[in-house]
């Protein structure tokens, strides 16, 4: 037996432990090694929401797009380069808020000043998400930390796992399922449509010429109708005109957004569409009579979505700025 095969053997079983370790997941993952972390964010976060309030919804969004594409890993703050067209070059296209990734960039900074080298930019972005949601008024969940961020970011990996507003319901279901989520995983998710807003470019269809019949998707409250053609007026010259998602309570997460869905007031097509289709209907009606159970259905959800695939040990690394590897990038 050669002596590099004897001290590989020897080494094994101490390499399996370490992995192991390595790789559980905990809440309390940096208690030990970065005990200030929850504080700094929670400061950090706090500052952010109330100097700019729509960053808990460009938070969760961001989060929600990098875990459908590949996992939570962080791979959608890569910022491409000569070699490689990164994620966030397609999801940019999707108008992910700026306000978000320098709340990203902003933590890491604090952060790697406080404990250098030892918290992910995946579990930054899963934090942020998770305590902005509770600051504007939703529920508090358990988020499991020790994600490793990923080595690669591809901008082909997007298509196919962001559902658009324009895609019908069955294309939105089966790209959930996809995922793992069922339909109503996939409803109570919908409802973080309580906050934030979307350009008037996604939903135009619905207010301008929309059929020789009638100008405006005829599922709208013809009130709503009216006040999003005005406000949408300038779009094609204006591309930053948008409207709040939940035009009741824009800037509180509660269940409103499924009230809104009963009386036409859904903005996307793809909102107003899951209160029509009899597979989605009951949850909505649910949703709409108790806001309890979309709390706790939107919790074990988000729990559920912030560990899909996510990259342990080996897998991925902790890296040094959030929106690049920290090897440096080579042609290949
Ligand atoms: C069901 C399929 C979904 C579709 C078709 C969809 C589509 C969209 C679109 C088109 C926008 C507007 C983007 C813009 O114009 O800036 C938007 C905004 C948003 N989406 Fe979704 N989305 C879906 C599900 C989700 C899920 C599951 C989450 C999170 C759990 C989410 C969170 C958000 C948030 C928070 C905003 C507001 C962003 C902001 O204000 O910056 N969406 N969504
Ligand atoms: C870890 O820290 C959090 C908050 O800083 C605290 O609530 C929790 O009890 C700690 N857990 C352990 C196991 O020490
Ligand atoms: C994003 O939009 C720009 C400008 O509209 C376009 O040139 C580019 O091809 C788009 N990228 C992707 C990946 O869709
Ligand atoms: C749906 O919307 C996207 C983005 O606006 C567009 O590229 C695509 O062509 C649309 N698809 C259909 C079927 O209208
Ligand atoms: C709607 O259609 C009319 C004529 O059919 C056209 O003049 C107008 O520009 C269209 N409006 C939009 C917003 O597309
Ligand atoms: C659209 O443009 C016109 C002319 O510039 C302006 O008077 C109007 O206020 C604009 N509408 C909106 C909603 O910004
Ligand atoms: C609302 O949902 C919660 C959680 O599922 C449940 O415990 C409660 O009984 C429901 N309330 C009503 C009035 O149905």
């Amino acid at each position: 037996m050669s002596i590099s095969l004897v001290l590989l053997l020897l080494l094994l079983p101490s390499l399996t432990l370490i992995s192991s370790t390595e790789s559980k997941l905990t809440t309390d993952y940096y208690n030990k090694t970065c005990p200030k972390f929850h504080e700094i964010m929670q400061q950090l976060i706090t500052e952010k929401q109330l100097a700019f309030p729509t960053t808990a919804a460009g938070t969760l969004r961001l989060f929600f797009h990098d875990c459908m594409v590949e996992g939570c890993d962080a791979s959608i703050l890569i910022s491409s380069n000569a070699f490689n067209v990164a994620e966030r070059d397609t999801e940019i296209n999707y108008s992910l808020s700026g306000d978000a990734f320098d709340l990203i960039i902003q933590a890491k900074t604090a952060l790697e000043l406080q404990c250098p080298g030892i918290v992910s930019c995946s579990d930054i972005l899963a934090i942020a998400a998770r305590d902005l949601v509770t600051m504007v008024g939703g529920p508090y969940y358990e988020v499991q930390l020790g994600r490793k961020d990923s080595l690669v970011s591809k901008a082909p990996e997007v298509e196919g796992h962001i559902a658009r507003p324009n895609m019908t319901m069955a294309e939105i279901v089966s790209i959930f399922a996809s995922s793992g989520f069922n339909v109503q995983e996939m409803v109570a998710l919908s409802g973080a449509h309580t906050i934030g807003f979307s350009h008037c470019s996604e939903f135009s269809h619905r207010i301008f010429n929309f059929s020789k019949t009638s100008d405006y998707d005829p599922s709208l409250n013809p009130k709503y109708a009216q006040g999003l053609q005005k406000l949408c007026e300038n779009y094609t010259k204006d591309s930053g005109m948008a409207a709040f998602n939940d035009v009741m309570t824009p800037g509180k997460f509660d269940n409103m957004y499924y009230l809104n869905l009963q009386r036409g007031l859904g903005l996307l097509a793809s909102d107003q569409a899951l209160a029509s289709d009899p597979k989605t209907k009951p949850f909505v009606d649910l949703y709409a009579s108790n806001q309890t159970a979309f709390f706790e259905a939107f919790a074990h959800a988000m729990e559920k979505v912030s560990v899909y695939k996510i990259k342990i040990g080996k897998m991925g690394e902790v890296r040094h700025r959030c929106d690049a590897f920290n090897s440096i990038p080579t042609s290949n």
